[in-house]
């Protein structure tokens, strides 16, 4: 058993359960906040829908041991909320529930709807709220309520119900500012030669972001990460990533051959102290929406400057999720081009782990692929602004949003139903 501490609807609530127990079960059961309905159990039908610290989310896929330190909000608890006043009221209005199952999370969804967005036509509304199904009312209802009070969402004012940014968004950067997609630098299909290297190093060399590495240190560019194939054999999760720097190899080496900068540019990554006769202890934290892992640990540097190769390999696990992690780093680069005074290193990094407990279904590939791919960027974006600007800048914590990769593993299942229909 776990024991958490949480906020539900404003009242704090001590409790021990099971790793397994999700949240939905969890408020229903002990709770008896029966408010929270259960639809598929799977992320797809949204009848669970509540909100984690102001972000709504699926409590079915949410363990309710990662709540831990949350704020829970149930249907329950926006009895005194203005905004969701008026939903209940529009919804009775335009007849939008017929047996009422979907209409907790779908009032829920709704709200966080007008919350964020304003004027949008009834097809957009469609779409926003595709994450919530009825088998009941066909919709029409529905969407005529919802438009009828984001018309009067001026007078509401929206603008209180901001809450803070506990997800995820675009891979962060120093300082977790915006990304500026105007300076992508594109991966060479080969080495030396290629026309996408030519480009590449075209690209660098008219770049007016290249030239001022003062303004560069002021906006982060973005660089772009190619993520291989994933491979899961026996239980050990393999991928290769590669990104390209506009740096000379030598002083990407000097840096990434350094573990105490490579783990100030790695989202999440702290070192203990510093390295000795190869080994380190230190945490890597991660957050995914409510999902919170911390896995201490501690691994082995071995390197090999001749190469410019350096292999990491650590493990470590995460008190809180009884969730345990090994796996190996190992990078390597390669000077790709020089041409135009630029001088353009290739980063080949080749990942392989292994996770056992409740974290383990962050080993299917699609999730991977999304969380490996924003942490990749980061951690590229991050070796760019530190070559950039040697005295460094701050690191956001790594921080993905949940929504995007429940809903990438909700669609996966959706799609994979579909299939499996059709095919009968
Ligand atoms: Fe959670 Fe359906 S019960 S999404
Ligand atoms: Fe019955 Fe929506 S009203 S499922």
């Amino acid at each position: 058993m776990t024991a958490i501490t949480l906020t539900v609807n404003g009242q704090s609530v001590n409790a021990e359960v099971t790793p397994r127990t999700h949240l939905a079960d969890f408020l229903r059961e002990h709770l008896l906040l029966t408010g929270t309905h259960i639809g598929c159990e799977h992320g797809i039908c949204g009848a669970c829908t509540v909100a984690i610290d102001g972000e709504i989310a699926r409590s079915c896929i949410t363990y309710a041991a990662a709540c831990d330190g949350a704020d829970i909000r149930t249907i329950e608890g926006y009895d005194d909320d203005a905004l969701m006043g008026r939903l209940r009221k529009a919804f009775s209005e335009a007849h939008a529930l017929q047996c009422g199952y979907c209409t907790p999370g779908m009032l829920i969804a709704a709200r966080d709807l007008i919350r964020r967005k304003g004027g949008l036509s009834a097809a957009e509304i469609r779409t926003e709220m595709s994450g919530n199904l009825c088998r009941c009312t066909g919709y029409m209802g529905i969407v005529s309520a919802i438009s009828k009070v984001m018309a009067e969402r001026a007078a509401l004012d929206v603008s209180s119900l901001t809450v803070r940014e506990a997800g995820l968004g675009p891979a962060p950067g120093p300082a977790a500012s915006k990304i500026e997609p105007a300076h992508e630098v594109a991966l060479p299909s080969s080495l030396p030669g290629s026309g996408r290297v030519r480009n590449a190093i075209e690209t660098a060399r008219t770049s007016r972001i290249a030239s001022s590495r003062t303004e560069l240190a002021k906006k982060p560019r973005r660089i772009k990460v190619e993520v291989g194939a994933i491979e899961e054999v026996a239980g050990v999760t393999r991928l290769t990533q590669s990104f390209l720097l506009e740096h000379p190899r030598d002083a990407v080496w000097h840096l990434m051959a350094d573990i105490d900068a490579v783990a100030k540019c790695m989202p999440g990554m702290k070192i203990d102290g510093p390295v000795r006769d190869g080994r380190a202890t230190g945490r890597m934290e991660i957050a995914l929406g409510p999902i919170k892992a911390s896995f201490a640990g501690e691994g082995t540097v071995a390197t090999f400057p001749a190469e410019f190769r350096q292999v990491i390999t650590g493990k470590g696990g995460d008190r809180r999720s009884g969730s345990s992690a090994s796996g190996e780093v190992a990078y390597r680069l390669r000077r790709v081009a020089e041409a135009a005074g630029v001088e353009i290193t290739r980063v080949d990094v080749e990942l392989s782990y292994s996770l056992t407990g409740p974290l383990a279904q962050f080993s299917r590939s699609n999730l991977v692929r999304d969380f490996v791919t924003r942490i990749g960027e980061s951690f590229a974006q991050n070796i760019d602004a530190a070559l950039a600007s040697p005295a460094g800048a701050e690191i956001a914590p790594a921080r993905l949003r949940l929504g995007s990769m429940v809903w990438r593993l909700a669609l996966d299942r959706l799609l994979a139903s579909v299939r499996r229909l059709f095919h009968r």
